[in-house]
């Protein structure tokens, strides 16, 4: 026995090495008809890696202090070797993270990789999505610009529409202060830095653990698991390793094409990864002229202003994420995909996600009175589509799903 493999059995005697590599990877059998949308899974884990490693190199030269955050932002940019590079693939990532994470999402609704038995699968990805959403807020604070300061100003406050005193103070305990000052800084700080990534983290592993544990489902919907060979191998699966591993490096490859053409070439994306409003540094004496997030927030913005109440508002909008976490038990059909599922389901899913994106595109915009209607249709648009999936989906007229995935 040479070397190598004698230290691997030396410590497979010790530690599950060779077991686990079988069990998640070698010996993991995928469905054999992932197509595109099943890139997005390894994409987000890629982009977590460069998120925690950019992370942890901006850590080194930034300074979460009210008098020098501004300043140590520019200092990154200007004077730290590289600092540029690292600074822009870190917010560049922050964007593509969300990209990525709802085209992942979107999937799962196309394929119905929400349903039984992947339940738990579907709320570990939710919780991420929660996560995340914390994670990029208080990340966004950090540069300390105009936009950082009167965002998380207006975030913050919409907390206190909680009545019977507790949102008062709820919004003094979240700041730390009575405005966004620098116990805020520095609280985001330690939570972005350390307490939220370490949430990730754990959820991800859970978000995969479970996902091995039930198998992974396909654009057909098929259970691979009910047909076997002798070895009990699924006849329609493939090992992961070597061939989506293979398949994924293909993925990875266009979207790094990508990313760093906007690293590069578009860092701030024309004021939609980097808003202009943050190069100014924080005056809390002076409130910007329009005050928006950053794009994956919009369209929840744009549900919280379409509801002419505020605490209204703010109910509306933490239950457009939070119906979400219901979908499984929404959905009330069998059947997974939608290839296979009526016109109906396919018309619902299609008015969700352009009034998704419409409410995005509104959510950045000033308000009008059109833009407010058109946000209020959006936002009736956005709900109606689970209130009529849960009735659609009962008696719904599918088409029969196949024994075997299709090619
Ligand atoms: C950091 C963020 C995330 C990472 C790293 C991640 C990772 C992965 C990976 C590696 C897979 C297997 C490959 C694939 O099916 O594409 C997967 C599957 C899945 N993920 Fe995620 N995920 C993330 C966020 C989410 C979110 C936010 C949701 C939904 C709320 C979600 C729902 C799912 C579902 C339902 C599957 C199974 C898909 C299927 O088998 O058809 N994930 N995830």
């Amino acid at each position: 026995m040479s070397k190598v493999t004698d230290t691997i059995a030396w410590i497979d005697e010790r530690f599950p090495l060779t077991k686990s590599w079988e069990t998640h990877v070698s010996k993991y059998y995928a469905p054999k008809n992932f197509n595109f949308w099943y890139y997005f899974g390894s994409l987000a884990l890629v982009v977590l890696v460069i998120q925690i490693v950019t992370g942890i190199f901006l850590t080194m030269n930034y300074k979460p202090d009210g008098e020098l955050a501004f300043k140590s932002v520019e200092y990154i940019m200007r004077d730290v070797n590289w600092g540029w590079l690292i600074r822009y693939m870190h917010s560049t990532g922050a964007s593509m993270f969300f990209v990525v994470v709802y085209l992942h999402m979107f999937r799962a609704l196309m394929y119905g990789s929400y349903k039984k038995p992947r339940e738990l699968l579907w709320i570990f990805g939710m919780f991420i999505y929660l996560a995340l959403m914390a994670e990029a807020f208080m990340g966004y604070l950090l540069p300390w610009g105009q936009m950082s300061f009167w965002g998380a100003q207006v975030i913050i406050s919409l907390f206190g529409a909680i009545p019977f005193g507790i949102g008062d103070a709820l919004t003094l305990w979240l700041r730390g202060d009575y405005v966004v000052s620098d116990a805020t800084l520095n609280r985001f700080f330690a939570l972005h830095v350390i307490a939220v990534p370490l949430v990730l983290v754990f959820l991800v592993i859970a978000h995969i653990v479970a996902l091995h544990e039930v198998g992974s489902n396909n654009p057909d919907g098929v259970d691979i698991k009910k047909l076997k060979d002798a070895n009990g191998v699924p006849l329609d699966g493939i090992p992961f390793h070597p061939y989506y591993t293979v398949k994924d490096m293909v993925g990875l490859a266009v979207f790094l094409i990508i990313f760093f053409a906007i690293v590069f070439y578009a860092p701030e994306m024309g004021g939609y990864f980097l808003e202009h409003a943050n190069y100014i540094p924080a005056d809390p004496l002076k409130t910007p002229e329009h005050i928006a997030p950053v794009w994956y927030f919009t369209p929840f913005y744009a549900i919280l202003r379409a509801v002419p109440d505020k605490l209204g508002g703010v109910i509306a909008m933490f239950m457009a994420i939070v119906v979400l976490f219901f979908l499984p038990w929404i959905d009330r059909n069998n059947v997974r995909s939608i290839r296979y599922r009526s016109l109906a389901y396919k018309g619902i899913l299609a008015a969700f996600v352009i009034a998704f994106i419409v409410l995005g595109y509104l959510g950045m915009q000033q308000p009008t009175p059109f833009r407010t209607f058109l946000s209020q249709f959006c936002s009736l648009v956005y709900f109606g589509f689970f209130v009529a999936l849960f009735f659609i989906s009962r008696n719904e007229q599918t088409r029969r799903v196949p024994d075997r995935v299709t090619h």
